[in-house]
C-alpha cells in the first residue's frame, strides 16, 4: 500500500486484494434498462468524448458520461430510486419484474394499491428527489429527510419533485438515515434507502442495480471500446461499487483499472481501504464539503466488498478539485464539449486534472498517451445558486 500526496489530493494505492464476482452484471443491468425505457421520460443521456482535455492532460481519450440531463432531475439518482419503487411494488402487486414495464402500472386496479403506498427516505439531495419524483409517478406517497446544512433548493426541488413533504432535520448524514428508519417503523412507511447495512440490503441492492442503467448505456456508447482507466466518485459507494462490478465482469479480459474519489473530509472508504483490514470503517461527526452528494460517512454494506476488492486506486479531493473542475467543464472553448457538472459530478474530472501534472501519481497510476479514461459526470446544477457562486 502506498500514499501519495500533491496539493489537493492524496491518493492511496492498494492494488487488487481478490477476485471475487458481483452481481451487479449484464442480466441484472439489462433488467434495469429494460424497465427504464418503459418509463415515458426516459432518453439515454449523453457520452461526450472531451477531446481538448484529452490532448490537454496527454491522454488518448477522455469519455465523460453527462448525467445533468436525467430525467428532468439533473443528476443519476432516480435511476436507483424509480427502479427500487418498480421493484417494491412488483413485488407487492406479484408482478414479474423479468417482464413487467410501467404502462402496466397504470391501470386503474394497479393505481388504486399503489396509492396506499407511502416511502421515506433519508437524503442529501439527489436521491430523495428521485425518490419522489418516481413515488409521484407511480401514484405513492414519499416523506423526504435531509441532514443539517443542506441547501433550501435541494429541499425545494425535492417537493417540486413531489415529495408529500421534505424536511431539513438537524441531524448529520448518518443519522437523518437511522431517523427514517425509526419513521419507517413507527407508521409501516417502507424506507428506501440508497445505502445498505446488514439487516437492510434487498431494496439498497435494486437501487444499485438501477444506477446500472448507466452502465449498460456506456457499453453500448463505447460501440467495443474498453477504457483502461474507470473513474468514480463516492459517497458510501454504491454507485462507485455497482460501476465496477458491472465493469469488471463486462471488461473480464482486459479489467480497466478503478480508481474511487472522494471529498477529504468525508473520504470513508479511502480510510476504510487505509485500514487495511478488509471492513469498514466511518467518518464520524459532522464534515463539512461543497460535495453534498458524497458527504456521507459511512460505506454501503453490498458494495464496499466489491470496492474492496477491484478498485486500485482511492483519491482524496479537497474542495478546490471539484471547484476547478465545473468551471473547467463550463468553460470550454468547444460547446460539444461544455457541460455543467455540480460539485458531485465533477470530481473525477478534477482529480484527473491533478493526476496528470503531477508525473509520480501518474506513472502510479499507468496514465500514459494510450490511456483512455471514463468518467462520470453524475448531477448537473442540483443547486443552482451553489454552482452560480462557483462558475460565476
Ligand atoms: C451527484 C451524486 N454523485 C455521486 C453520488 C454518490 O453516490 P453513492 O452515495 O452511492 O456513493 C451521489 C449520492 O447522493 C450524488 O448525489
Amino acid at each position: 500500500m502506498k500514499e501519495i500526496n500533491s496539493q489537493l489530493i492524496s491518493v492511496l494505492s492498494t492494488g487488487k486484494t481478490g477476485f471475487p464476482g458481483s452481481s451487479f452484471d449484464k442480466e441484472a443491468a439489462e433488467n434495469a434498462l429494460r424497465f427504464h425505457k418503459s418509463l415515458p421520460q426516459y432518453a439515454r443521456t449523453e457520452l461526450v468524448s472531451l477531446r481538448i482535455a484529452a490532448t490537454e492532460l496527454g491522454v488518448r481519450e477522455v469519455l465523460l458520461k453527462d448525467e445533468s440531463t436525467r430525467f428532468g432531475l439533473k443528476a443519476f439518482k432516480g435511476l436507483g430510486g424509480s427502479y427500487a419503487v418498480f421493484r417494491i411494488l412488483c413485488e407487492m402487486l406479484g408482478m414479474d419484474p423479468g417482464t413487467a414495464v410501467f404502462s402496466d402500472f397504470m391501470t386503474a386496479e394497479n393505481r388504486a394499491k399503489c396509492s396506499d403506498v407511502v416511502f421515506v427516505t433519508a437524503t442529501d439531495g439527489n436521491h430523495g428527489k428521485g425518490v419522489a419524483w418516481a413515488a409521484k409517478l407511480f401514484g405513492c406517497k414519499a416523506y423526504v429527510y435531509m441532514p443539517a446544512g443542506s441547501a433550501e433548493a435541494r429541499r425545494k426541488a425535492i417537493e417540486d419533485a413531489g415529495a408529500e413533504k421534505a424536511v431539513i432535520s438537524d441531524l448529520n448524514y448518518d443519522n437523518v438515515v437511522q431517523y427514517a428508519g425509526q419513521l419507517s417503523k413507527e407508521n409501516g412507511w417502507t424506507l428506501i434507502q440508497d445505502t445498505a447495512w446488514d439487516g437492510y440490503e434487498k431494496i439498497p441492492h435494486w437501487i444499485v442495480e438501477g444506477y446500472l442503467t448507466m452502465g449498460a448505456e456506456i457499453i453500448e456508447q463505447l460501440d467495443g471500446k474498453i477504457p483502461t482507466h474507470v473513474f468514480v466518485q463516492a459517497g458510501v459507494g454504491a454507485m462507485a461499487g455497482g460501476m465496477i462490478g458491472y465493469f469488471a465482469n463486462m471488461f473480464s479480459d482486459c479489467e480497466p483499472v478503478f480508481a474511487v474519489a472522494e471529498p477529504s473530509t468525508v473520504a470513508c472508504l479511502y480510510e476504510s481501504a487505509k485500514a487495511g483490514d478488509g471492513e469498514r470503517h466511518s467518518i464520524e461527526g459532522d464534515p463539512v464539503t461543497i460535495m453534498a452528494g458524497l458527504n456521507c460517512g459511512t460505506p454501503c454494506s453490498i458494495t464496499w466488498p466489491v470496492i474492496r476488492d477491484r478498485a486500485g486506486f482511492y483519491i482524496s479531493c479537497r474542495d478546490e478539485v471539484s471547484e476547478n473542475a465545473m468551471r473547467r467543464l463550463a468553460g470550454s472553448s468547444s460547446e460539444q464539449e461544455r457541460i455543467i457538472s455540480g460539485e458531485s459530478g465533477a470530481v473525477t474530472f478534477g482529480a484527473l486534472m491533478d493526476i496528470c501534472k503531477d508525473d509520480i501519481i501518474r506513472t502510479e497510476m499507468g496514465i500514459d498517451a494510450d490511456s483512455v479514461i471514463l468518467l462520470i459526470s453524475t448531477e448537473g446544477d442540483t443547486d443552482p445558486e451553489g454552482y452560480n457562486r462557483i462558475v460565476g
